[in-house]
């Protein structure tokens, strides 16, 4: 069976059978069984009069074609009522589209109205349904079937179906409606012209730094003279002031015979020396103090060299560059004067060519959950050893009266966080009073998770029990039934984003509140177009590798970005992006970056490529294909060049300069490999390199999209880069709690023996983890998914196609115990043998093959990839947990947490595609608030 809409739509389907009873309307019935027919025939189309397609529905065998005879449908046999309900939903989507685009100017010529575009779909089109049919009762069921009012996704989603009917055998004047550029041919944002550069474009700081792994794929542009980019390869440092060394380069060991704070000390490293040269520790004394020795004991901070750092594992570009550290003497051995082999001329707070001596020092790493950090004036007053301050204090200064904070608090079986309003401070016990929330789904089980109560009661804690700061804002009931909940808090709780929308009277009675109502002490959260201060606007930003956007936008969501240039090579892909842009005046770039960067070096701006000034974030989600763990041909040369593109991210930050930038790969970036011709090789340390000895800042982080709120299994790395001065945006908050199982992650181990950038495990969240139950909440069973539309979610579709076989075959796994295998089907004889061998033969060899398996609904999505690899014996989990197929764009997109009402551009693979490459929407949404917190840190402007 399949729906009549595939008839001369999809190739290969234009000739359909049909069984039933055929009437002649004078009581004369006969059953008839596999007649062919090839026309199918809506009509009441260009009638806005009528309101439906009911009764209008025809086909035409080849055989009546010559005498005219149609045959109208009418009612459908119980086995196909499903198709046919779709069916007519959609003819009756083409008759309200063609009533729309179709006009008929005067009399017989039929022309399309040009200006019809998707964006008109997401509100108008229902005003103008309504003007015209709200008093049908078909039409008011059929609006019901669908259940929104955005009709942008059932559009893109059967594109082709709405365009057939609209071309359907008519004149050449049509098909020349925007609509069909933007949804059918995705030919609005055009090819930038030109022959692709296939190598990666680099400058020549960044060619330096990565020349040793990618050397052929690198292209080395040079900026005119003068212009942009580091130019650091052709300076010269003057050194006037070096150490004394000998001719072989060791130190000569001078005796010192006294320091004041401030010097910079030469010390032996212990045990280390190596092949006859004398390796030395490097100290900044910052105090000398009277311990029980004779002798005055010095007060030192570490100062570290590039290959005490993770730096280690790349090759860092300068030799004279030392790392100012977060390690002090004060729980070691005590140094006195006559440990000292010398003292070190060192420039603080200058950059490479700045300094007139044998060393400089710009920057701090911390050791413990490496980051490099501008170094400040009060880094130098002394180490960090002393009290600091009290937790009163901290949130004194953190908070004020009406912020909302997250409280910890104990919840049947795990610590959790709750918000609250802080309500006052005791200053003199050192206590806090807050207001606190109820929880909205306690008394309504259709609440969001994330609705909250206010509420009467007051309580009093200490300020270890409040964690961090969370949003609340005010939403009306009308609009929070409407759906209409500005971002980001329409993301059940993902950001810690709070709605309020009533309140809890002493009687415990709930009652609604209005804007001028909802209580003015309480400081509401920031939403997505709060404005900011006119004088410290928006952060432009730039997405490169954007894909459909989904890094984008969430990083848009925090407010504080505003996305105005987005470079990708995947016509789909940026066709997508464009339908869910937020500012339509963003400059989109179809070609690929490594052009883009051409372009850039060599100052060639225009109204796509930015001048240097223009951009303050970077956002970058290169390709991941030459580092995932799935790869099994790491070192083949598409693989390499995909790799060699994370040089395009350097070199974007060395063009562009941002203040901010942001990188997203996979953990695999990180690891030690051996290239083919032996040498060995640390992306991330390469690039840490980099971006180091550009003086910029960095930090990384792996983060797990469960820990926000998706449903899915997605690890990624991210490498947060900051200009000097600018704070490092804060690790985004964990929002929801991991599974009952979870193993360790991190990097490489650091050159203090620790893993670092590790994921984070401990500490309380507001909510237990987002099964894929949960996640797929109010999606409609949709069995084996054979009809092919879901009327009122489109994009439930496959993604592929399924045989016979490999139907049946699904059909199989087992939907309980323990193993939903495949294999296990096999094994245990559930499973006819005929599939057990058609299908595959080598997977069946491997033990514990996850083939053809089915996802548990009680845990969380397995990584969506790019594509479905159900036979794939180690990622083929894809079965859904209950209903017999593989899991929809719908499921991909929910468990990647993509906002149900955004749209996907292209067929049904590469919608699952666009899916696929993106950075899961609630880490997005997340790093937006992180960036949030950066940006009004950075200007003062009082957190909300
Ligand atoms: C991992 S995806 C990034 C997705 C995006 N961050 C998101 O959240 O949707 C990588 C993207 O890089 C694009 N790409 C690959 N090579 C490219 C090139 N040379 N120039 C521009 N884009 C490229 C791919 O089309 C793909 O969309
Ligand atoms: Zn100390």
């Amino acid at each position: 069976m399949t729906l009549l809409s595939n008839l001369n739509v999809h190739r290969g389907d234009n000739l359909l059978l049909f069984d039933g009873v055929l009437s002649d309307g004078a009581g004369e019935n006969h059953y008839v069984e596999g007649v062919a027919f090839s026309i199918l025939s809506v009509g009441n189309y260009e009638n806005k009069e009528s309101h439906d397609v009911s009764g209008n529905i025809w086909i035409q065998t080849p055989g009546a074609k010559n005498n005219n005879t149609w045959y109208e449908l009418k009612n459908p046999s119980d086995e196909y009522s499903e198709y046919w309900e779709a069916f007519v939903w959609l003819a009756n989507l083409s008759k309200h589209v063609i009533d729309l685009v179709v006009v008929k100017p005067d009399g017989d010529f039929v022309v399309e109205k040009e200006d019809v575009v998707l964006l008109d779909f997401k509100s108008d089109f229902i005003d103008w349904l309504r003007v015209h049919h709200s008093g049908s009762e078909a039409f008011q069921r059929w609006h019901a079937m669908y259940g929104k009012d955005d009709f942008r996704q059932a559009i893109a989603a059967h594109r082709d179906w709405l365009w057939n009917q609209v071309f359907n055998g008519s004149t050449d004047r049509l098909n020349n409606c925007k609509l069909w550029e933007e949804v059918r041919y995705l030919s609005v944002v055009r090819p930038v012209p030109g022959t692709m550069e296939r190598r990666t474009v680099v400058t020549p700081w960044v060619h330096r730094c990565f020349e040793h792994m990618f050397g052929e794929n690198l292209k080395k542009v040079v900026p005119p003279p003068k212009d942009i980019g580091a130019t650091l390869e052709a300076v010269v440092v003057p050194i006037a002031s070096r150490m004394k060394r000998d001719r072989t380069g060791n130190i000569r060991c001078t005796e010192v015979t006294s320091v004041e704070p401030g010097t910079v000390v030469a010390l032996r490293r212990e045990g280390s020396d190596w092949g006859g040269k004398t390796m030395v520790w490097y100290a900044y004394v910052h105090g000398i103090g009277n311990g029980p020795d004779p002798e005055p004991e010095l007060k030192v901070i570490w100062l570290y060299a590039p290959e005490d750092t993770i730096l280690a594992k790349g090759k860092y570009p300068h030799h004279n560059e030392l790392f100012f550290s977060d390690h002090c003497n004060c729980n070691e051995k005590p140094i006195h004067l006559s440990d000292l082999i010398g003292i070190v001329p060192v420039d603080f707070m200058v950059g490479p060519g700045e300094s007139g001596k044998e060393f400089f020092v710009r920057q701090k790493y911390r050791t413990s959950d490496p980051a490099f950090m501008t170094l400040t004036k009060a880094d130098l007053v002394s180490c960090t050893c002393g009290p600091g301050i009290t937790s009163y204090e901290e949130v004194r200064l953190n908070f004020e009266v009406g912020d909302t904070v997250l409280l910890g608090s104990k919840k049947q079986d795990r610590d959790s966080l709750d918000p609250v309003m802080i309500h006052a401070f005791n200053d003199k016990d050192g206590l806090i009073a807050v207001r606190l929330f109820e929880m909205g789904s306690r008394y309504d089980p259709k609440a969001r998770p994330n609705e909250i109560l206010w509420t009467p009661a007051v309580k009093v804690v200490g300020p270890e029990f409040i964690y961090r700061r969370c949003h609340v804002r005010f939403v009306s009931e009308a609009d929070l039934q409407a759906g209409k909940i500005p971002a980001p808090y329409g993301r059940d709780g993902t950001g810690d984003c709070f709605t309020m929308s009533a309140f809890m009277d002493t009687d415990r009675k709930i009652k609604p509140y209005t804007h001028d109502d909802f209580p003015k002490t309480l400081r509401e959260g920031y939403c997505i177009d709060s404005p900011l201060p006119k004088d410290k606007p928006r952060m432009k930003g730039m997405d490169l590798f954007c894909g459909g956007g989904s890094f984008g936008r969430g990083l848009e969501e925090g407010g504080v970005i505003d996305m105005k240039w987005a470079v990708d090579i995947d016509v789909p892909a940026i066709a997508t992006y464009r339908a869910n842009l937020r500012d339509q005046g963003a400059a989109l770039y179809l070609g690929s970056v490594n052009n883009y960067m051409e372009d850039a070096i060599r100052g060639k701006y225009s109204d796509l490529v930015a001048h240097p000034d223009e951009v303050d974030f970077i956002s970058a989600g290169s390709p991941c294909q030459g580092f995932s763990n799935a790869n099994q041909l790491k070192n083949n040369d598409k693989s390499l060049r995909n790799c060699s593109l994370v040089a395009s991210v350097a070199t974007a930050v060395d063009v562009f300069r941002p203040k901010y930038a942001l990188l997203e790969n996979v953990g695999g970036l990180a690891t030690t490999r051996n290239l083919s011709a032996g040498v060995e090789i640390n992306v991330f340390a390469q690039l840490v390199c980099c971006v180091v000895g550009m003086g910029y800042q960095t930090q990384q982080f792996t983060l797990d999209s469960w820990s926000f709120g998706s449903a899915q299994s997605r690890t990624r790395l991210f490498l947060s880069i900051a200009a000097p001065g600018a704070g490092l945006p804060p690790r985004p908050t964990r929002s929801h709690d991991h599974g009952p199982i979870v193993k360790k992650a991190g990097l490489f181990t650091a050159p203090n023996g620790e893993k670092f950038a590790n994921r984070e495990t401990t500490g309380p969240c507001p909510y237990s983890l987002i099964t894929f139950k949960n996640g797929m909440r109010g999606l409609p069973n949709i069995g084996s998914g054979h009809v092919g539309a879901c009327i009122p979610f489109p994009d439930h579709r496959h993604s592929r196609t399924e045989n016979n076989l490999t139907r049946t075959l699904i059909s199989h796994v087992p939907k309980f115990g323990k193993n939903r295998t495949w294999r296990r089907a096999l094994d245990t004889g559930v499973m006819p043998r005929l599939f057990g061998d058609k299908v595959t033969n080598k997977t069946k060899l491997v033990p514990h093959c996850r083939s053809w398996s089915r996802l548990h609904e009680d845990g969380l999505c397995r990584t969506i990839t790019t594509s479905l690899t159900p036979q794939c014996a180690f990622t083929g989990t894809w079965v859904h947990p209950m209903e017999h197929r593989l899991i929809t764009v719908m499921e991909a997109r929910r468990a990647q947490s993509f906002p149900d009402d955004e749209v996907l551009l292209g067929n049904n693979a590469q919608a699952f595609k666009i899916v696929g490459n993106s950075v899961a929407r609630s880490v997005a949404l997340a790093w937006g608030i992180s960036m949030r917190y950066a940006y009004l840190e950075q200007h003062n402007i009082l957190r909300r």
